[in-house]
């Protein structure tokens, strides 16, 4: 496994020879980093299920750098849809829509729908072009585990289960993009992400959550996920800390003592952006101390909270994945 400078053009052209080949090549994007294939390769799509040990039934977002594509892709494209890319892309957000058969059933898990996205990271979006073609890629950590945001934590997950890693920094949202899917006339958001719920009805009014509607739910959509090694209990406050053998996930700057030995601050002045940004990598790095419980603070469930709290809800249920 080499880490390389990805904005350093020979990376990106080594890079680009592995996925012509059928390898797999992880890359930084502006959410998390992602672990890529040839969207048009099945072999090499199934190489990315391999590593992950991620279940065949949960389908890629497949990724591209210009909007000619989607019609390539996809048909019956929705007006609501359109309207969300051109506000939203390049950017965190994924769009659920009808497939074409170009796309192999091992990318999609056999829907009839694809997940699209237009990266904004510089280093995706030069893979993309100088690749010439999509491509499809899940977040680059085992199968349930916490995403990655940095190249480092991708070294850390998947050491030589995968050959090059492009690094492109830490990710700025630090948390997936929003993906929002459609059915007649309405949009359902199926899984919260950078963007808020609150900027996506900006652009086309009304939006439902999948969960509660009970439509379009995304196949890997699990009650589990994100989750790391230790128990992870969320808490209203730092007074409900068991015991000084903990990590602690703080919201704001606390005001009162904390008793677990290791704190992590997600945003002192109590941002949510900043917050989400933080998120994942600090998780992770809570998760690598030798503790018997993570303790989370709650976050309040409006714009980037509700996708922060969609991950710790996720991250407290017992964990399945499978350690590699
Ligand atoms: O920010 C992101 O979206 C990152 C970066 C790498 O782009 N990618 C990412 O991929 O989070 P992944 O595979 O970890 O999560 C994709 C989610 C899965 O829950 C999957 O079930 C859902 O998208 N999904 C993909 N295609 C779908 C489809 N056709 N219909 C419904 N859900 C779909
Ligand atoms: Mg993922």
């Amino acid at each position: 496994m080499e880490i390389l400078d990805g904005l350093d053009y020979s990376s990106i052209h080594r890079a680009k020879q592995l996925l012509e080949k059928g390898g797999v090549v992880a890359f930084p994007t502006e959410t998390v980093y992602g672990l890529g294939a040839d969207a048009f390769n099945p072999y090499a799509v199934a190489k990315i299920f391999e590593i992950k040990k991620r279940p065949r039934f949960d389908p890629l977002i497949v990724h591209i750098d210009k909007m000619e594509w989607v019609h390539d892709l996809a048909v019956d494209v929705p007006p609501k849809a359109l309207r969300l890319t051109e506000r939203f892309w390049p950017g965190p957000l994924t769009i659920i829509i009808k497939k074409r058969p170009i796309i192999p059933d091992i990318v999609t898990a056999g829907l009839t729908t694809v997940g699209i996205r237009m990266p904004a990271h510089p280093v995706a979006q030069e893979l993309i072009k100088t690749f010439k073609r999509p491509i499809a890629a899940p977040s680059a950590n085992p199968f349930g585990y916490i995403s990655p945001t940095r190249a480092d934590h991708v070294a850390q997950m998947l050491k030589d289960r995968v050959e090059i890693i492009l690094d492109g920094g830490k990710s700025v949202f630090g948390i997936e993009s929003t993906i929002v899917s459609f059915l007649d006339e309405s949009a359902y958001i199926n899984r919260h992400g950078a963007i808020s719920a609150e900027e996506i009805s900006e652009v086309i009014g009304s939006v439902y959550d999948s969960k509660d509607s009970g439509v379009c739910e995304s196949p890997g959509s699990l009650p589990y996920h994100y989750s790391p090694h230790r128990p992870l209990k969320i808490v209203n406050s730092p007074l409900e800390i068991a015991t000084e053998k903990s990590s602690f996930l703080s919201f704001k700057r606390p005001t009162i003592r904390v008793i677990s030995r290791y704190v992590r601050t997600l945003s002192e002045q109590g941002d949510l952006r900043e917050a989400a940004a933080n998120f994942f990598s600090y998780l992770i790095e809570l998760d690598n101390k030798d503790v018997d419980i993570i303790y989370a603070e709650r976050v309040p469930e409006k714009g980037l909270g509700r996708a922060i709290m969609e991950r710790l809800k996720k991250a407290s249920k017992k964990h399945r994945y499978t350690t590699l």
